[in-house]
C-alpha cells in the first residue's frame, strides 16, 4: 500500500471509531498586527473548504472582530488566547468573556503553559475561567502539560491528572476541547514521542470519563501541541488517540499552516 493510501486507510479507521472531529488549531500568541492577520486569513481561506474538518485560529484580541467578520460562514473559526474569569470589573488590562463573545470569538485557549508560567495562573483561576467561558457559550480549549522536571521525576501522569481534575472541577459541558502540550516541547523543536502522546492522551481520556461519564468524555477532542510543524504533523495526526493539533510557531507562516491543514483535509476527501 502506498504512503498516501496507508494514511487514508488509517484516517477512515479513525473516523469510523469515534465521533470526534479532527481539528487543526493555530495559536498566533503575541504575533501579527491586524493588517498582517487579514492578509494571512485571506490567503488561507481558499484552502479551507467548507465542512469538516474545521480549522481554528486563536488570534490577538485586536484581530478578533475583523477576522471573525471575514470568516463568517466559512470553516475557519476565530477565537481568543485568554480571558478573565469575571463578568466585568476593575481589572486593568484584562478582557471579559462577554467582550470576546460580542467580538465574534467562538473559542478561547485557557491554561496555556505560557499563561501558567509567565503569568503565574493557577489551576483554580483557570477553572473559574473555564466556567465563565462555558456560561458565555465560548468553547474552552483547555491546555495541560508536564514540565521537564515533572517528567524526569516520574510525575507526568500525576501532574496531568491533577491539572485536569482541578481545572475541570464542577464543569458540566461537552463543548470542550483539550490539548496536551508538554511544556518542554513548546517552541523547542522537540516533539513528544508517539509513546508519550499515547500514554498522556490515554490518561486524559480516562480522567475525562471519571469527570464527565463515558458518553460525554468520548466526544471531547484531545489535541497534541508542542513543536508541531509541516513535516511532523502528518504522522502526529495518525496517532490513535490524537484528535487534532495545536500549532504555535508553524501557524504564523501561511504556507506551513496551509500544508498542515491540507494533510488533514486530504484524508477527509480520500
Ligand atoms: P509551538 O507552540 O508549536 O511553537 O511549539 C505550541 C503552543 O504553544 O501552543
Amino acid at each position: 500500500m502506498g504512503y498516501s493510501l496507508y494514511f487514508a486507510f488509517k484516517f477512515k479507521e479513525k473516523m469510523a471509531s469515534g465521533e470526534r472531529p479532527l481539528l487543526i488549531v493555530g495559536n498566533w500568541k503575541m504575533y501579527k498586527t491586524l493588517s498582517e492577520g487579514e492578509a494571512f486569513v485571506r490567503k488561507l481561506l481558499p484552502q479551507v473548504p467548507n465542512g469538516n474538518p474545521r480549522v481554528y485560529l486563536a488570534v490577538p484580541f485586536t484581530a478578533i472582530k475583523p477576522l471573525s467578520d471575514i470568516c463568517q460562514g466559512t470553516s475557519l473559526v476565530i477565537g481568543a488566547q485568554n480571558m478573565h474569569d469575571a463578568n466585568e470589573g476593575a481589572f486593568t488590562g484584562e478582557i471579559a468573556g462577554r467582550m470576546l463573545k460580542e467580538a465574534g470569538a467562538r473559542f478561547v485557549i485557557l491554561g496555556h503553559s505560557e499563561r501558567r508560567h509567565l503569568f503565574h495562573e493557577s489551576d483554580e483561576f483557570i477553572n473559574r475561567k473555564v466556567k465563565r467561558a462555558v456560561s458565555e457559550g465560548i468553547q474552552p480549549l483547555l491546555c495541560i502539560g508536564e514540565s521537564l522536571k515533572d517528567r524526569e521525576e516520574g510525575n507526568t501522569l500525576k501532574t496531568l491528572r491533577d491539572q485536569l481534575c482541578r481545572c475541570l472541577s464542577d464543569i458540566k459541558t461537552e463543548n470542550l476541547l483539550l490539548a496536551y502540550e508538554p511544556v518542554w516541547a513548546i517552541g523547542s523543536n522537540i516533539v513528544a514521542t508517539p509513546a508519550m502522546i499515547e500514554e498522556a492522551h490515554g490518561l486524559c481520556r480516562e480522567v475525562l470519563k471519571d469527570i464527565f461519564g463515558e458518553e460525554l468524555a468520548k466526544r471531547i477532542p484531545i489535541l497534541y501541541g508542542g513543536s508541531v510543524n509541516d513535516t511532523n504533523a502528518r504522522s502526529l495526526i495518525e496517532e490513535a488517540n490524537v484528535d487534532g493539533l495545536l500549532v504555535g510557531g508553524a501557524s504564523l507562516n501561511v504556507d506551513s499552516f496551509s500544508k498542515i491543514v491540507h494533510y488533514n483535509q486530504m484524508r477527509v476527501n480520500l
